[in-house]
C-alpha cells in the first residue's frame, strides 16, 4: 500500500505548518551556491501545496521569510526577493487551477514595492478560491506579531471601547494575522533543525512538532505523506488524560 493510501482521512490535520529549511546547505552539498538551492525550494513549496489541496487539507502556512533574515548578505535577500516575484509569476496559473487561496502573513510593508505589488495581485486573482488557503509568512515574526496585538488592544482600552476584563484568549487570536484561521495541528520542520524560529509562537500552543532530516528541496509529496502518517499515530490530549479523552 502506498503511503497516501495508508492516510486516515478522516484524521487529517485541518492546518499544516512548515519551516522550510536546509536550502543554503542543499546547494551546499551539491558545491552550489545558496540561490541555488533556494531556487530548487519552489519544489518543496509545489508539491507540499498541491498535496495538501489533493487531500483536502483547509490550511498550509509556510515560513518563507523571518524578520530576522533582512540581515542576511544583501545578494541573498536581493535574490529570494526575485525568487518570491518569479514564482507568483510562474505559480499563479497552479493556484487558480487547484482552487488555491494565496494569504499573507507578515510585515509585508518591508517588502520591496514591486514584490509587494506581484504578492497583492495574486492574492487578489485567488481571493475566491476556496479549497486550500496557502499562506505564506513574509518578513514575519511572531513576538512582533503578539506585540501589535497587545499594542490594538492597548489602544482599544485607552479609548474606553473594551474593558480589563475583557481580555481574554479570543480578544488576543483576533488581533493576530492569522485571525479566522485555525491554530496548526501539525508543524513540520525540515533540514533535522528542532527549534521553532519565532513562528506562530501563540498559535503552535497545542500543535503537533515533526522533525525530518530532509532538506527543503528534497521535500516532496511521499515526505508530506510520511510527517501525516506521524501525526496520525499521535494521542492529541490538549491537557487532559487518556482517559478522559476515551469517554469523550
Ligand atoms: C531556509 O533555508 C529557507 C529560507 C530562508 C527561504 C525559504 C524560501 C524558499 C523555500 C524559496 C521559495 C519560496 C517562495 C515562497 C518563493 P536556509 O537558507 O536557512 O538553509 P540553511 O539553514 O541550510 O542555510
Amino acid at each position: 500500500m502506498s503511503l497516501k493510501e495508508q492516510l486516515i482521512k478522516d484524521k487529517l490535520p485541518t492546518h499544516v505548518a512548515i519551516i522550510m529549511d536546509g536550502n543554503g546547505r542543499w546547494a551546499k552539498q551539491k558545491g552550489n551556491l545558496r540561490i541555488f538551492g533556494h531556487k530548487s525550494g519552489v519544489n518543496g513549496v509545489r508539491e507540499s501545496s498541491e498535496a495538501c489541496a489533493e487531500l483536502g487539507i483547509k490550511y498550509l502556512t509556510l515560513f518563507a521569510f523571518s524578520t530576522e533574515n533582512w540581515n542576511r548578505p544583501k545578494i541573498e535577500v536581493n535574490a529570494l526577493m526575485e525568487l518570491l516575484i518569479a514564482t507568483i509569476n510562474s505559480e499563479i496559473n497552479t493556484l487558480l487551477k487547484n482552487n488555491i487561496r494565496l494569504n499573507a502573513i507578515g510585515r509585508l510593508e518591508d517588502l520591496p514595492a514591486k514584490a509587494n505589488l506581484k504578492l497583492a495581485e495574486a492574492l487578489d486573482k485567488t481571493k475566491h478560491n476556496d479549497g486550500l488557503t496557502l499562506t505564506l509568512a513574509l518578513s514575519y515574526s511572531s513576538k512582533v506579531e503578539i506585540i501589535e496585538a497587545i499594542k490594538a488592544i492597548g489602544e482599544q482600552l485607552k479609548e474606553n471601547k473594551i474593558q480589563v476584563t475583557d481580555i481574554n484568549e479570543t480578544l488576543l487570536e483576533n488581533h493576530l494575522t492569522t485571525r479566522g484561521i485555525p491554530d496548526p495541528d501539525l508543524l513540520i520542520r525540515t533540514s533535522g533543525e528542532q527549534r521553532i524560529s519565532n513562528f506562530l509562537l501563540w498559535q503552535l500552543a497545542y500543535a503537533e512538532l515533526y522533525f525530518t532530516n530532509v532538506l527543503w528541496p528534497d521535500f516532496n509529496k511521499e515526505e508530506l505523506y510520511k510527517a501525516l502518517l506521524d501525526y496520525q499515530t499521535r494521542e492529541r490530549r490538549f491537557g487532559l488524560t487518556s482517559e478522559q479523552l476515551e469517554k469523550k
